[in-house]
């Protein structure tokens, strides 16, 4: 596996392998890996593709009172777990290498950046497109894969792809759990014992609200009433939001009808989680 953290390195070996012959494939991280990056890899790898992994915390995706300078880095124990997966090469620059000098141009899509993480997040999704477009610039993949725990970020995504007509394929792999439930997420690190207990809630309550689908609730407010209730009840996290939308473009529903999504972001102290659930209703 190769290390580069030079673009101009990246794109010498890029053409290389495209000159034997050989697809591109993109999994882009910001790395401290876990399992669920590792199942992005394993479905980039299906596809026969050379496998390139970018490893880098963007800091135009970060508000000013976030946790860009805390947000774990570990090269070496990434570098390991991406060798093991079968990563071909890992994109490491450094903030200088992609950003010498103000960014004066970004790449913004409309609507769809406003709502759930969006409107708690200002200019975070402007700060994740735009890095995509300069990865997707970079690399040149055929095809780039993207978790589905960050459900807005991978709809923004193929709606850039689709308007800016990248000739790349987006590729959206499910949420991975641990054996108990939590969604995976680098952040997870953050949480005391205590706090990884209380954050079960989410999985717990997305299950619930998937019973009470099942059942014939198509009312979207009741669903997302219950499932508060649930989170307020069980655990001391604080609520950001709890919404059903349309899976397809983030509308909000008020029946519950088509592929939707239920999204969460809940905090316990200081570490903000997301999870989410995609639902198909009749
Ligand atoms: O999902 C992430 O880890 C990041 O938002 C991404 C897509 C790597 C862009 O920095």
């Amino acid at each position: 596996m190769i290390i580069c953290k030079k673009i101009s390195a990246v794109r010498d070996i890029v053409k290389e392998q495209r000159g034997q012959g050989r697809s591109i494939a993109l999994v882009p991280t910001m790395g401290y890996l876990h399992e669920g990056h590792l199942t992005l890899v394993e479905e980039a790898r299906k596809s026969g593709a050379f496998v390139v992994m970018s490893i880098f915390v963007n800091p135009l995706q970060f508000g000013p009172n976030e946790d860009f300078a805390r947000y774990p880095r570990d090269l070496e124990r990434d570098a390991k777990k991406a060798e093991g997966a079968g990563v071909d090469l890992i994109f490491n620059p450094e903030v200088e290498e992609m950003y010498p000098a103000k960014n004066l141009t970004h790449v913004e899509v409309d609507e769809l950046g406003d709502s759930l993480c969006g409107a708690s997040r200002p200019g975070h999704f402007r700060g994740v497109t735009t890095v995509v477009s300069k990865l997707f610039h970079i690399v040149q993949p055929d095809r780039a894969y993207f978790g589905q725990k960050d459900y807005q970020q991978y709809l923004i995504i193929c709606q850039m792809v689709k308007d800016l007509n990248f000739p790349i394929e987006v590729i959206g792999v499910p949420i991975v759990r641990e054996e108990d439930g939590l969604a995976l997420s680098s952040r997870n690190i953050y949480l005391s014992p205590e706090q990884r207990a209380e954050a079960l809630v989410l999985q717990r309550s997305l299950g619930e609200a998937e019973n009470w689908f099942r059942q014939g609730e198509r009312s979207a407010l009741t669903i997302e009433e219950r499932i508060k209730e649930l989170i307020r009840n069980e655990s001391s996290g604080e609520i950001d939001y709890v919404e059903i939308r349309s899976a397809e473009n983030l509308h909000r529903v008020e029946q519950i009808e088509g592929k939707i999504f239920i999204a969460l972001a809940v905090r316990f102290g200081s570490t903000r989680l997301i999870d989410n659930k995609v639902l198909e209703g009749m």
